[in-house]
């Protein structure tokens, strides 16, 4: 078998090349590669050595492909130490983006070049691990302490321009980056500039109160997660113990995190992502619709979102509204949310602008005619859906993809008011849309497969993670959350209250917990959505009898100031002893008897009612695979990614 590792003596420069696509993880064969090279390198005419990547990016990392089996010599701190060990001056040359065990092959190397649009960074903490080839301890003598725990306790990776200035590489290379690169070690070798190896580097100077700090801050932020914790740990190593003890503890902390569940989980969701993205039976190569310009009906909560998700990737959008008023409102719900961006340093003015400029908008549907994609977010109405879908059969042009943001609908229903429906498709978006990363692309009987595949492209573009579901009433989502908030009911009324069904999901790790989630979203929207149904379609009157109370009594959640809480002026929520009388009332009308209920209860009943429905939505087809309802879950409704989804949670216990 050839190795990915390529070694060649040019001129007086050995140049280590590594070419193991698709993202040249460090795979046991990367990592001899490497150490063979090395051995090349030591012995003949070289008088520096360069390394560099072939391919769309320098080293991605470890590969994760092999966490979790017995690992295979050599182990990568072994050949960190090693490049770092060398006698001649090492050089790394970085395109695309270095991250994980790849950067930390740079930290080894003497010197680090990359080019201008390279980025760098240490991603371990989103797999619920900490760098453990030495980045723990290496990156903090380059940078200092504080731009080392941002690093790595975000996982954010930063541009080469910022990782130029806060030290981690020396030198931004215009041009070609080999030969950028072979023309900076031929330099260093002729200035006669010996190895400068990381590990000899003193901390920069720092404050001691820097690590509690950050212990505090990630216990709120990184919420019952493990590894930043460690991280901490480890940094603070770096700063108080040898560099050759620092290393041992990071070699301690990350075992016992490769070990555990947390990383299990993370590393689970990392691949349970990347599948989410292939459909099954659908060519790798079926040919994708052109889509460079699109038309969102409907200016209010999702549209304006939408809108601003196409723009913020270049794409024009036309948005279409009921009146003139309609637009102006939500154009300027737009214009307020990207001033937002700009004031939160999350976007320069002139991207904001731009953005900004991409975004038109008409009364008129002729304004579609062109557009080669449609997406309609009008409210939730059956009938309106299919007249606006009768209606772009009429004016867009032939080809053109006509999406529906639909949450609940039929989409074949509303396909099937054009002559088009193989052009029809859902994408179901999350709010706040241009934030939400879940994309549920939902897929109609007649859906054609290059409107899918369209669709799944864009949505990469467009930096959503899309998931494929058939139709069904609420896809996988919302389907799954219907049994789920039924179960939040039942729980209040056998004895819980909403304080604590709320505490305990949070605590566990839920970002809300599922009467907030009401709260937030409308208790008016439900109970208009039952007022429409027959006593027996709205079952059990147990599952709504609280909201229905709340309702009636003028608490529709936080747009009312009440619900199941009382909200005060900065949206913050109290229990209410009121809603505590409603509860124990509505439980003695329905003679249901109040008693203790543990969290334990509460966190296994309602996770079970998620797990329970996923099981019968891939068993239906809906889903492709199980680990697609994770990343629905993790992406859309804030479950815990720690806990790989609902699914890989249920496996797991
Ligand atoms: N190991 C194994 N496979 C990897 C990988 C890795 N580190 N990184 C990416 N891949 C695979 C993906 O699974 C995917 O495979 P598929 O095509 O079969 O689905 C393929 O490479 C392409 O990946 P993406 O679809 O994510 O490609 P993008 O171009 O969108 O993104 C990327 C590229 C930015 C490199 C992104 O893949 C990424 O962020 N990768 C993970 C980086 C990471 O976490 N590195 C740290 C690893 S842990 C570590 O290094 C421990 C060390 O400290 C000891
Ligand atoms: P919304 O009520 O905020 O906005 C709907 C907008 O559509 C209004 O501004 C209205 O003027 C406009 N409109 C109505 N009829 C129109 C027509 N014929 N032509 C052009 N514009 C028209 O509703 P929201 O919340 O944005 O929901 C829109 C759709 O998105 C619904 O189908 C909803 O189920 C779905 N959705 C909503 C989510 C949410 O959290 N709000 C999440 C995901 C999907």
């Amino acid at each position: 078998m050839t190795s990915p590792v390529n070694y060649t003596l040019i001129d007086n420069i050995g140049v280590i090349t590594i070419d193991s696509p698709p993202v040249n993880a460090l795979s046991q064969a990367v990592r001899q590669g490497i150490m063979e090279a090395l051995d090349v390198a030591d012995s003949d005419a070289s008088e520096a050595v360069v390394i560099i990547c072939d391919g769309r990016t320098f080293i991605a990392g470890a590969d994760i492909s092999e966490f979790g089996k017995p690992l295979k010599d050599p182990w990568l701190p072994e050949v960190v130490n090693r490049i770092e060990a060398t006698d001649k001056p090492v050089i790394a040359a970085i395109h695309g983006t270095a991250l994980g065990g790849g950067f930390e092959v740079a930290l080894s190397a003497h010197y680090r070049c990359a080019v201008a649009g390279a980025k760098v960074g240490l991603p371990e903490v989103k797999l619920g691990l900490l760098p453990g080839a030495g980045g723990t301890q290496r990156t903090p003598r380059l940078a200092g302490i504080e731009a080392a725990l941002q690093l790595m306790t975000s996982g954010v990776p930063i541009a080469a321009a910022r990782a130029m200035e806060v030290g981690l590489i020396d030198r931004i290379v215009a041009g070609d980056l080999r030969e950028g690169a072979m023309a900076w070690a031929k330099e260093l070798v002729a200035d006669g500039v010996k190895p400068r190896r990381t590990s000899d580097q003193d901390i920069p100077a720092y404050d001691a109160a820097i690590f509690d700090g950050y212990r505090a801050t990630l216990a709120k932020r990184a919420r019952g997660q493990i590894a930043p914790q460690y991280i901490v740990d480890c940094v603070e190593g770096a700063a108080t113990l040898s560099f050759a003890a620092g290393l041992a503890l990071e070699r301690s902390k990350f075992a016992e995190l490769m070990e555990g569940e947390q990383s299990a989980a993370l590393r689970h969701f990392f691949f349970a992502e990347r599948q989410a993205a292939k459909v099954d039976g659908l060519s790798k190569d079926t040919p994708t619709r052109a889509v460079e310009s699109v038309g969102v009906i409907g200016g209010g909560t999702m549209g304006g979102g939408i809108a601003m998700s196409f723009a913020n990737a270049g794409i024009p959008v036309t948005l279409i509204e009921i009146s003139d008023d309609a637009l102006a409102r939500g154009l300027s719900i737009i214009e307020r949310n990207y001033a937002g961006s700009v004031k939160r340093g999350k976007l320069s003015e002139a991207k904001a602008a731009a953005c900004r400029a991409l975004i038109s908008g008409a009364t008129d549907y002729a304004a579609l005619a062109e557009v080669d994609m449609v997406i309609e977010a009008v409210f939730e109405d059956p009938q309106l859906k299919q007249e606006i879908f009768a209606k772009l059969d009429g004016v867009c042009k032939q080809g053109a993809v006509l999406a529906t943001n639909t949450s609940y609908q039929d989409v074949d229903a509303i396909a099937a008011a054009t002559r088009r429906p193989e052009d029809v498709i859902g994408m179901h978006f999350f709010s706040p849309a241009h934030i939400m990363k879940l994309l549920e692309v939902v897929r109609g009987e007649n859906t054609a497969d290059d409107v899918l595949a369209t669709c799944m492209q864009l949505a990469k573009r467009i930096r959503k993670v899309p998931v494929v579901s058939r139709v069904c009433y609420g896809f996988i989502g919302n389907r799954m959350l219907q049994p789920y908030g039924q179960q939040s009911q039942l729980l209040l009324l056998e004895g819980a209250t909403p304080e604590q069904v709320d505490g305990a999901m949070e605590s566990w790790g839920m970002a809300m917990g599922p009467l907030r989630v009401f709260d937030l979203a409308g208790l008016d929207i439900g109970y208009k959505a039952r007022a429409a149904l027959s006593d027996e379609q709205k079952g059990d009157p147990a599952t709504y009898r609280v909201p229905d109370r709340l309702v009636e009594a003028g608490r529709l959640g936080q747009k009312s100031g009440s619900g199941f809480y009382t909200y005060d002026e900065n949206r913050k929520p109290t229990p209410d002893p009121i809603v505590h009388e409603i509860i124990e009332n509505a439980a003695a009308d329905l003679g249901i008897e109040r008693r203790k209920i543990s969290d334990e209860e509460i966190v296994e009943r309602l996770i079970s009612a998620l797990v329970d429905e996923g099981r019968k939505i891939v068993d239906e087809g809906i889903a492709q695979r199980s680990s697609d309802i994770d990343v629905v879950y993790v992406y859309g409704y804030g479950f815990p990614a720690h806990r790989g989804g609902p699914m890989f949670y249920a496996d797991s216990v």
